[in-house]
């Protein structure tokens, strides 16, 4: 499985951002750690958008890019996938450029398809993660 720094990470972002075509889902697994939201964030800044300004309680954090909003949802407080509807997943990804998903099991049926779903997980070296695409 390949392994990445942040800096690595950063530069295959770039990679990943300019395969993804408009309206893309993406769903990020992996353990508490794992690096997921690092990956959002990488995402966001290869698509030039603007850092976001939400409280780090809340569930969806928008970055506006030039292409489009960038919509990161972290399901990972949803005690039942029910609690999704509220999110109304759908609607998010008809509106954005791309739909970042983040603990997308807790969601269950109710996460939009993915049509990238990568998997992070730690490695023996604390500087670096795995990130695998998930078939
Ligand atoms: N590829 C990487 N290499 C080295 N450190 C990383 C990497 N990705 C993330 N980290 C570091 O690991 C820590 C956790 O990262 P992050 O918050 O992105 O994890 P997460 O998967 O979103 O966790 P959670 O499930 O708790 O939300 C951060 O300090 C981050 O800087
Ligand atoms: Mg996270």
């Amino acid at each position: 499985m390949p392994e990445y720094t942040l800096a690595q990470l950063e530069e295959a972002a770039g990679t990943w951002w300019r395969r993804l075509a408009a309206g893309s889902v993406v769903w990020l697994s992996g353990e508490l750690g794992a690096g997921k939201t690092a990956l959002v964030q990488a995402l966001a800044r290869a698509a030039g958008a603007e850092p976001a300004r939400s409280p780090s309680f809340a569930l969806v954090h928008e970055y506006p890019s030039p292409e489009g909003p960038l919509i990161h949802v972290d399901c990972y407080r949803l005690r039942r996938p029910d609690e999704a509807l509220d999110l109304d997943l759908a609607a998010l990804a008809d509106r954005a450029r791309l739909l970042l998903i983040e603990w997308p099991e807790r969601a269950g049926a109710l996460a939009p398809a993915p049509d990238l779903h990568l998997r992070l997980a730690h490695v023996e070296r604390p500087d670096r993660r795995a990130v695998e695409s998930v078939p």
